[in-house]
């Protein structure tokens, strides 16, 4: 028997709602959000470990060796896009907060902007880095 959550109509925002650059500025915001937890954590734990001497940083320069070694450097690299996106939209937010930039066509503009920003600025830090 059908229970009563199943039979339950849908709000219909899946079929009405248009991808556009605002709506995935958002999501992504909230991804970076998450990474940046993450990214954080494994800063602490790479400070400890530079911390507890030389044989246990032995870890990470473990990690950073061979092919480990490439998966290491384009987390590095994953984790630099994160906190720059979520750096420059969280400003575009005190924006918001301040009741600006709610235009669509603009807002849509700006997100794009953003996501082209962060990822030169990402790919700057890199090359100067
Ligand atoms: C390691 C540093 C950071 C971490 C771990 C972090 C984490 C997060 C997380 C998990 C969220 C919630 C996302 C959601 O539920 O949609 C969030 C939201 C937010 N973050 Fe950050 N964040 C960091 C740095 C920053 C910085 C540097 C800025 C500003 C320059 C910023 C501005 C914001 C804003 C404005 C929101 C609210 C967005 C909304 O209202 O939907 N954050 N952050």
């Amino acid at each position: 028997m059908a229970s009563k959550a199943d039979t339950r109509p849908l709000s219909p925002h899946v079929q009405v709602w248009r991808w556009h650059a605002t709506m995935a500025s958002s999501i992504l915001h909230r991804a970076t959000g998450v990474a940046n937890y993450i990214g954080a954590v494994l800063t602490a734990i790479w400070l400890v470990l530079l911390a507890m001497g030389p044989e246990a940083y032995g870890i990470v320069e473990t990690l950073q060796t061979g092919v480990l070694g490439v998966i290491f450097t384009l987390v590095l690299i994953g984790f630099t896009f994160s906190l720059t996106y979520h750096m420059l939209n969280g400003i575009r937010h005190l924006a918001w907060d301040a009741g600006k930039g709610f235009d669509p066509k603009g807002s849509n503009l700006r997100s794009i902007l953003i996501i082209i920003a962060s990822v030169v600025i990402t790919a700057l830090i890199w090359i100067l880095a």
